[in-house]
This record gives structure tokens, C-alpha cells and sequence, in this order.
């Protein structure tokens, strides 16, 4: 009997651990048990599945009192028959529909294969990526990634290519692949459920990286938050280093690229990308002023790809499947797919990985099933903490950069977060300004002082205080922050203020109370 039970960060959360003991202890050791990734469906786990001749069926969420019924149920005879009564029961996990109507390109294997086992990552197109960049040149490898119309999948979205290419023209003897995985929204969890359930395709994805520009050395900055990544990844690591895929040798070809996993210390701006340099340098994470851009003055002063473990995991793909084949998903100037992370007060939290353009109202309703709580919804943060809050009206915005940026929105890194009617919006402005206040780097004065003098006047409004002329201070404060802040840590703190002003102003400004 061959049951699958997640070994990433949710499912053990969740008691995944327990409930392989608890497998192990009542079938005497009668089974074998595959420690997967996560399939993104974090509201099934743990969500155990029994390998089938049919495919695997799933049961979920799994507790440990469970054990015993799908025991009884017949789940180390295979008695499929009585083990479709069992009230966890789930059927097939791939026709299951919060993952059947989803586009898994870039988490194809999530879940499906046991993270460290390469030769599972073989199975399923592993490494043909590299195998086809190993056959074509610099300019090929970069003009592939052009022409797949990849952009920042970290939240900038800038094209991937082209960041590439200024890498690639740069002049130097020494460059440098870095992924930053240092995933600080808040809400987002995709770069970590990518990194604990498929680590080989982020390291063949840094391979071709490096391939594209002639880097021979990567790094994976690592938040410290998540030490079970760490050690998946580092695991997979040594197995590319023992099978040669990393080190000296790269399957045919003269090239080497060395990779290391590196780990921050906890705080959010070291995921912006050169207080990331700063840190991996062994410096106070401080933002440094652009330009020289990182692709052209990086890691210790030479050309580097910062990319988003997102980005460098969706190469492997491209070059396996074609540009076209990943171009040919998306909407306008937003190709491919996105993995929305959904997350705060909805029901079935977990990742939806889909071509860009369905619509905001797709994702909360279709998958996410409304709230937890089962109140109303009445706000949706998109692009983690400095991202707006969209009122109901915009909810039917399509996944697109662009048609984010038409409503002062961002879909940043893809985190989606739910609030119900019960929510606050005026304390939920004042967190946006007391959140910058706490991670700021100090570097420049609208953002240190800004974001401080900006949680003053937002308790003055609540206590209102002169609500009138603290409000026109505060208008002016988000002015300053954005036009004179030094990188987007300050520059981008008014969106959620200012969308709560708009959109939310009752809560703000309660107009029966109001003195000023
Ligand atoms: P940016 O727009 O300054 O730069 C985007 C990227 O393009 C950078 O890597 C930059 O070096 C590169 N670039 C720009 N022009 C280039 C050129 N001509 N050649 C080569 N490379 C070029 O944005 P930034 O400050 O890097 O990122 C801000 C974004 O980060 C926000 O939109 C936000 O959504 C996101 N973010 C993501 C977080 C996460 O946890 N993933 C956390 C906080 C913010
Ligand atoms: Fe530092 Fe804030 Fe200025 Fe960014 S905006 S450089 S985080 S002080």
C-alpha cells in the first residue's frame, strides 16, 4: 500500500507528522509511506492520498483520529469500494475541482513527486529544460525567455528577458544568479510551496540562468522563516551536486555553476533586491540607490540576475514546452499564468495557479468559496502589504498588471487576502503605516519619519481629532512618501491608505462622530 502525506511547512502545521505515526503505529509498519509536497489545496490538509491503479484518490483534512476509520475502511487492502463511503473521501485528487480547472505550469509537479526524489523529477519532464538550453547560446537562451513574455513574478513584473540581457551585454569576468527568496508578503506562501515541493525545478531553473549569462555562481537568499525550505533545498542540492547537474559538470556541456542557499535574518526589506545584495554581502540590509541597476553593479559590485524564485521557476517550462506554448497563456502584456496565494478570512485557502485574466471574483468565489467565517466580504488586499484594498466594485478586475495598475492597485507577488464585514478599514490603514514604521531601513526621511508621523495622524483621524485637516495631512503625507521615497518599501505604503481614504472612507471618517 502506497499512501501520499505532505511533508511542507501547511501540512505539518496541520499535524501531517502525527498522522504518519499514528498511520505507521496502527498498520504495524504494513505501508509505504511518500512524504510529497503539498498539492496547494491548504484547506485538505493534511490531505493523505492512496495510489490507485486508477491514479491516487485523496482523503482530507486528515486527523489523527481518522486513522482508525480509514483503517477500517479498508485503506491497506485497496478496498476502494468501501473506502468511497469514508466522509473524508475525496475521489481522484486530479478531478478534484479547486485543481482540475487550474493551469499548473509552473507547479506541475507540486505535490505529485516526492521533492528530493530526482529521479520522480526526471519522470515528469525534469530537466529537459536545461537539456534544450544546453543546445542553443547566450542570445538563444535569452531570446527563449523574451519571447515567453516572463516578467518579475516577485511583484514588479518587470520583463524577464530583458533583465537578462542587461546582464548578458554587462562586461565582466565574474557574474552571479541570485533568487530572492525571501517571500515578506504577507498572504504569499507560493515561493515556499514551490521551494518544499518541487526544489529541482528552481535549481535547474538557476542553471539555465546561468547558462543565459555565463554565471557560474548561484545564491538562494532564504528567509529564516522557513527552515523546512531550507532543508529540502539544501537536500536537493547535494543530490544536484552528486549527480552533476550542479558543480563542475553540467550533462554535456564544458560549463559549471555552483549553488548555495544563504539565510536572512527576518527582516521584510531585505526581500527588496539590493538591501538583498547588502545582506548576502554580510551587511545591515540598507537599500542602496539605483542606478547602478543589480544586472549591471550586483553581488560584490558585479552583473547579477536578482530574480523571484517564481521567475526562475517558470524557465524550466519555457524551454521544455517552447515561448509559445507559455506565451499563449495570459492576457495582453501579462503572459503565462500566476499563482494567486489565497489567503485571510476564505474557506478554502490555497494555491491557484492560473493564465492570467480571470477575474478577482473567479478566485475568492470559484475556489476560495467566500469566507471562513461565512459573514459578507467587504475587502480584498491584493499584492501583500502595500498593496490597495479593492471594495466589491473592483472585484471584478482581471488578473492583469496592467488592468491593476487602471484601479492604484498592484498585483504584486499574487497574494490574495479576504476580509469579512467584521474587518476595521481604518485600523487596517493605520497597520499599512505602523508596518512600514517597523520594517523601514532607515535609508530615506519621507519613508523613517513619514510612515511614523502617518500613524499619528491616522489616530488623530480615529479619535477625531480635526478629522478634516488631519485627513488633508494625511492626503499630503502619502504624496510625499510616494514621490520621495527611495525604493518601493515607502514609495508604495500610501496604496493601502489610499484605497481605504476612497473606498473605505466611512470607517475612517465617521461622519456622526466627527468634530473637525
Ligand atoms: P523595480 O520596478 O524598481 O524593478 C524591477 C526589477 O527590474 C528590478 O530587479 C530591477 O533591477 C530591474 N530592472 C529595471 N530596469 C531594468 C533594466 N533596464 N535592465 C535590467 N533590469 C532592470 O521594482 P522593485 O523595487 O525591484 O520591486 C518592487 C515590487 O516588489 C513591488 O511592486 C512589490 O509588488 C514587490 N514586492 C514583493 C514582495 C514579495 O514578498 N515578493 C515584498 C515587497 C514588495
Ligand atoms: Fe529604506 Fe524606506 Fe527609504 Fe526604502 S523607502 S530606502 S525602506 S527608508
Amino acid at each position: 500500500v502506497k499512501v501520499f502525506i505532505p511533508r511542507d511547512t501547511t501540512a505539518l502545521a496541520m499535524g501531517a507528522d502525527d498522522v504518519v505515526k499514528a498511520l505507521k503505529f496502527q498498520s504495524k509498519q504494513n505501508i509505504n509511506i511518500i512524504r510529497n509536497g503539498s498539492r496547494g489545496l491548504f484547506y485538505l490538509e493534511p490531505l493523505l492520498e492512496l495510489a490507485t491503479s486508477n491514479g491516487r484518490v485523496a482523503f482530507g483534512p486528515v486527523e489523527v483520529d481518522d486513522v482508525e476509520s480509514l483503517i477500517a475502511h479498508g485503506l491497506l487492502e485497496h478496498n476502494i469500494d468501501k473506502l468511497q463511503n469514508h466522509p473524508l473521501y475525496l475521489g481522484l485528487t486530479k478531478d478534484i475541482p479547486y485543481l482540475a480547472k487550474q493551469d499548473r505550469l509552473t507547479f506541475a509537479r507540486a505535490g505529485i513527486i516526492d521533492p528530493i526524489n530526482l529521479d520522480d523529477y526526471l519522470s515528469l519532464d525534469g530537466f529537459k529544460g536545461l537539456e534544450k538550453a544546453l543546445n542553443l547560446n547566450n542570445q538563444q537562451i535569452v531570446d527563449e525567455v523574451k519571447a515567453s513574455g516572463l516578467r518579475g513574478r516577485g511583484g514588479a513584473a518587470f520583463p524577464t528577458g530583458i533583465k537578462w540581457q542587461t546582464v548578458l551585454d554587462a562586461p565582466a569576468s565574474q557574474k552571479y544568479i541570485v533568487c530572492n527568496a525571501d517571500e515578506g508578503d504577507s498572504g504569499t506562501f507560493a515561493d515556499r510551496l514551490i521551494m518544499e515541493a518541487d526544489p529541482f525545478v528552481l535549481i535547474e531553473g538557476m542553471i539555465i540562468a546561468g547558462l543565459a549569462v555565463n554565471a557560474t555562481q548561484g545564491y538562494i537568499y532564504l528567509r529564516s522563516e522557513y527552515p523546512q525550505a531550507k532543508i529540502i533545498l539544501e537536500q536537493a542540492i547535494k543530490i544536484a551536486y552528486d549527480k552533476n547537474y550542479l558543480g563542475k559538470h553540467i550533462c554535456t556541456s564544458n560549463n559549471h555553476f555552483d549553488l548555495e542557499v544563504r539565510i536572512g535574518a527576518g527582516a521584510y526589506i531585505c526581500g527588496e533586491e539590493t538591501s538583498l545584495l547588502e545582506s548576502l554581502e554580510g551587511k545591515r540590509g540598507l537599500v542602496r540607490s539605483k542606478p547602478p541597476l543589480p544586472a549591471i553593479e550586483g553581488f560584490l559590485g558585479q552583473p547579477t540576475i536578482v530574480n523571484n524564485v517564481i521567475s526562475l521557476t517558470s524557465v524550466p517550462i519555457i524551454f521544455t514546452k517552447g515561448a509559445q506554448y507559455y506565451e499563449n497563456y495570459g492576457m495582453g502584456r501579462s503572459r503565462g499564468t500566476l499563482p494567486v496565494q489565497l489567503a485571510g478570512n476564505i474557506k478554502q485557502g490555497g494555491l491557484v495557479e492560473l493564465g492570467f485574466g480571470a477575474s478577482l471574483d473567479t478566485l475568492i468565489n470559484e475556489f476560495g468559496g467566500g469566507t471562513y467565517s461565512g459573514q459578507p466580504m467587504k475587502a480584498i488586499q491584493v499584492g501583500g502589504p502595500l498593496g490597495a484594498y479593492l471594495p466589491k466594485t473592483q472585484w471584478h478586475t482581471q488578473l492583469d498588471y496592467e488592468a491593476f495598475k487602471d484601479i492604484d492597485a498592484v498585483l504584486g507577488h499574487g497574494g490574495v487576502v479576504v476580509f469579512d464585514d467584521t474587518a476595521d478599514m481604518a485600523q487596517q490603514a493605520r497597520f499599512a503605516m505602523e508596518f512600514c514604521a517597523v520594517e523601514s531601513c532607515g535609508k530615506c526621511t519621507p519613508c523613517r519619519i513619514g510612515s511614523v508621523r502617518g500613524v499619528e495622524v491616522i489616530d488623530k483621524i480615529i479619535n477625531h481629532d480635526n478629522q478634516k485637516m488631519n485627513l488633508e495631512l494625511l492626503n499630503d503625507l502619502c504624496d510625499t512618501m510616494e514621490l520621495g521615497s527611495l525604493c518601493a518599501m515607502g514609495g508604495m505604503t500610501p496604496f493601502p491608505v489610499r484605497s481605504v481614504i476612497e473606498h473605505f472612507g466611512s470607517d475612517l471618517v465617521k461622519p456622526s462622530l466627527a468634530k473637525g
